[in-house]
């Protein structure tokens, strides 16, 4: 099986999943910018992180890299909100489906892990957005706050990192059973 993965990263964290899943599958990696579109791949594994619910690079490459050059396409994102909770995974999956192409025939499954945050490092456009989620997060009544308004709040202005290398196992056992359905 001839698989490829592609990230959308912007301070890292999603590069680094890529890193450590490519050298789990021994699959070459690329950013989604220096990416050679006319090659051929049966798996395509885009790795991208969410900014805003939108997965970076994500349907920038699916708008112009041929259906016909893969078979199924695995997407995993890369956010500060824990997948777990349930409100988040649902958030993350239906603005993923408003990312893709109308006509995509292909056959997709979704993974999400969860990435750092490093205000100090953001950029003065992200520094601004997230300062307006907070300023809204903060009006929200105690008792109203979801999971991913508590999160916010916490991390707000801090470093956090919620990068774990062994989330990505499920990934990996998933591409094995793939590998084993397409017999190649
Ligand atoms: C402006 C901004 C918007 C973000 N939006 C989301 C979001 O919608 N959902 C989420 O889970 N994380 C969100 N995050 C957190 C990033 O997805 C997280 O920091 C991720 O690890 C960044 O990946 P990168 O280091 O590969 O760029 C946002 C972060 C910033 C700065």
């Amino acid at each position: 099986m001839k698989s490829v993965i592609i990230f959308g990263s912007q301070y890292g964290s999603s590069k680094q999943y890529a890193e450590m899943l490519a050298k789990s599958l021994h699959v070459e990696y690329f950013d989604f910018q220096e990416f050679n579109m006319s090659k051929k791949y049966d798996v395509l594994i885009y790795i991208g992180a969410l900014y805003a619910g939108g997965v970076k690079g994500l349907s920038k490459t699916l708008k112009n890299y041929s259906t016909d050059n893969y078979n199924k396409l695995v997407i995993i994102t890369v956010g500060i909100a824990d997948p777990k909770d349930l409100k988040n995974a649902e958030t993350i999956r239906n603005s993923i489906y408003k990312q893709l192409p109308k006509n995509l025939n292909k056959e997709i499954e979704l993974f999400h892990v969860r990435g750092s945050l490093d205000y100090s490092k953001l950029n003065l456009q992200h520094k601004l957005m997230m300062k307006l989620v907070y300023q809204r997060a903060r009006k929200v009544p105690t008792e109203k706050r979801d999971e991913e308004t508590k999160a916010l709040l916490a991390t707000y202005n801090k470093k956090a990192n919620f990068i774990d290398f062994n989330s990505l196992q499920f990934i990996i056992d998933r591409y094995m059973q793939i590998a084993k359905e397409v017999n190649i």
